[in-house]
């Protein structure tokens, strides 16, 4: 079975060669973890290799986005000029109809095939804050991606940022995919982790992972134990 590439150094290893062509992955976490950088490099690489694919930003504006990720070494724009890559903006505070139509229309009139939202928080806005609704709303964009064939990347937040103690929330069980972004203390340093929780329908590897933000966006080190959780181990073995 021919997988798809994420695109994140070390995240394709932990995901045996990547994810399923046509699933669909929660990407989720406290602000600042990585959430966004990680769907586009998932929109980035995938172009690169010619694999058309659109970003919908209803977190931050298009120009800022250009610019963040130029600093990381993702030139968007000569993609975007090569008609690979297609950014849309859903601005949520700019007052007019928040749609998901648009979108919809560009993926099946261009035949994309990777798609990534940052972040769900428009589908609250979309869905008017109702539960429900909400989750509707999610299910039957789903369905939707399911049956244009798309491999979609969906960013979402979190209020609580510790592996163990997560609070899982109804979205999490609506994909096919769950992808943790933590940051742990330890003393007065920060390390950031990564976990994949679920990948329906494959095989993957279920550790926690240190990660970095750097050239490129992120990188996984799949061979290593992040240093935050070793005194925790330890401490824990020797309690048995
Ligand atoms: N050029 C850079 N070099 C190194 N690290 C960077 C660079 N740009 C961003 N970062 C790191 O990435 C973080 C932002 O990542 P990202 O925007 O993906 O987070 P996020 O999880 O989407 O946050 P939010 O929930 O607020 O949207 C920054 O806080 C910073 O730590
Ligand atoms: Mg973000």
């Amino acid at each position: 079975m021919e997988k798809v590439k994420f695109g994140i150094p070390g995240l394709d290893e932990i995901l045996k060669g990547g994810v399923k062509e046509g699933s669909t992955i929660l990407i989720t976490g406290v602000p600042g973890t990585g959430k966004s950088i990680a769907a586009m490099q998932f929109i980035y690489n995938n172009a690169l290799k010619g694999i058309p694919g659109i970003f919908i930003t209803s977190e931050e504006n298009m120009t800022s986005l250009r610019e963040n990720m130029l600093n990381l070494g993702l030139k968007i724009e000569a993609l975007e000029k090569k008609g690979l890559m297609t950014i849309v903006e859903q601005s949520i505070t700019s007052g007019g109809m928040i749609s998901i139509e648009a979108p919809l229309k560009l993926i099946t009139q261009k035949k994309i095939k990777r798609v990534a939202m940052d972040s769900l928080t428009l589908f609250e806005f979309v869905y008017g804050g109702s539960t429900n609704e909400f989750r509707k709303g999610i299910i039957s964009f789903i369905k939707q991606m399911k049956e244009a064939g798309v491999t979609l990347v969906v960013t979402s937040e979190r209020d609580t940022s510790e592996v163990d103690g997560m609070k899982f929330k109804p979205e999490d069980f609506i994909f096919d995919g769950l992808i943790i972004l933590s940051m742990i203390r330890k003393g007065s340093s920060f390390e950031r982790v990564i976990h994949v929780n679920k990948m329906r329908g494959q095989e993957h590897m279920i550790d926690v992972f240190p990660f970095q933000i750097g050239e490129g966006g992120l990188k996984v080190f799949p061979k290593q134990i992040p240093f935050s959780l070793i005194e925790q181990d330890v401490l824990k073995k020797s309690k048995r």
